[in-house]
């Protein structure tokens, strides 16, 4: 069982970098455990000035009872700012702190990682149909390939899907990393499978899809002069994020500025965290025009 702990990533920087005003009105896309969210709020100083999105229901609940007068909404981001924007809403503050959380990543029914063994799952909603068995156990294996080597920046992927393939079916966690151990034998200071796991995770749960997107929506939901920061975890989503940043300024009718990255690798946070180690926090302003 998870201990129901996440360290948000970036904290410091990332409140300094929305840098919130009393009354601001806050969008968290990816609010987990309210760790960014508690920062932010104290500084807004009213909790229904924040809209907290997840898709994990179990995150969503522990939302609600931290913060009972914020709108929490159950949904995938996408999702989420597409019913916002028929809504007409907009925000001064909007974050987007993407991937897994480390409550999910350590609860080991949800088959996240390797360190216990359980079912293939590795869906952030609960509800959805796809799961990690079903990829691995129904895609082809260029299918399998593409998703090694793009999700995963994975230099084996052809023997690695060549392997899935012939062992199915696969059911457990342990199964697919003792499988990629086979690949790589010898000492490494990473679990070699853990490029593996990510990849068949950001497909499972469409995380570049998602991101894409929101990204295409987000523009549009912004008040006048209001501060947008993502945090990625691998170059693709950042490589995204990035050009997004970039080609938009003007698109819209805004304009861009104030374009700020920063690596946590530079920070003392990826001493202190983990799971920050390969965290790039990109923020922007945004001058909506038509204001
Ligand atoms: C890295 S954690 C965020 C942690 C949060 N900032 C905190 O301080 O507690 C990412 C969270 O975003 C959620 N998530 C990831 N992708 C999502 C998506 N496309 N739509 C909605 N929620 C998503 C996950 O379920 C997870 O709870």
């Amino acid at each position: 069982m998870s201990n129901g702990y996440h360290t948000p990533v970036l904290l410091k920087e990332t409140v300094e970098t929305l840098s919130p005003n009393k009354g601001d009105k806050y969008l968290d896309l990816t609010a987990g455990y309210g760790g960014h969210a508690a920062e932010v709020i104290k500084t807004i100083g009213d909790e229904s000035l924040a809209t907290l999105v997840d898709r994990d229901a179990f995150a969503v609940e522990k939302l609600r009872l931290r913060f009972p007068k914020a709108r929490v909404i159950q949904s995938d981001f996408a999702g989420a700012l597409e019913m916002l924007k028929a809504e007409g809403v907009k925000f001064d503050l909007v974050l987007a702190d993407l991937g897994v959380s480390s409550v999910q990543l350590d609860e080991a029914s949800r088959g996240f990682g390797f360190q216990n063994n359980s079912d293939l799952d590795m869906r952030m909603d609960q509800s959805q149909d796809l799961t990690a068995k079903d990829v691995l156990n129904s895609y082809s294996e260029s299918e399998l390939i593409r998703v090694l080597k793009d999700y995963g920046d994975e230099p084996r992927s052809r023997r690695i899907a060549g392997l899935i393939k012939q062992s199915r079916p696969l059911n457990s966690t342990s199964e697919l990393e003792s499988l990629v151990k086979q690949v790589y034998t010898g000492y490494s200071k990473k679990n070699p499978a853990t490029r593996t796991f990510q990849a068949v995770r950001i497909e499972v749960n469409d995380e570049i899809g998602q991101l894409k997107k929101a990204l295409n929506l987000i523009f549009q939901l912004l008040e006048q002069d209001a501060r947008l920061a993502i945090i990625t975890f691998h170059s693709l989503e950042d490589g995204i994020v990035k050009r997004f940043y970039k080609d938009n300024s003007g698109k819209y009718d805004g304009l861009v500025k104030d374009l700020k990255v920063l690596k946590s690798s530079d920070t003392i946070d990826s001493i202190r965290n983990l799971r920050s180690r390969s965290a790039i926090l990109r923020s922007l302003t945004y001058e909506n025009k038509h204001n």
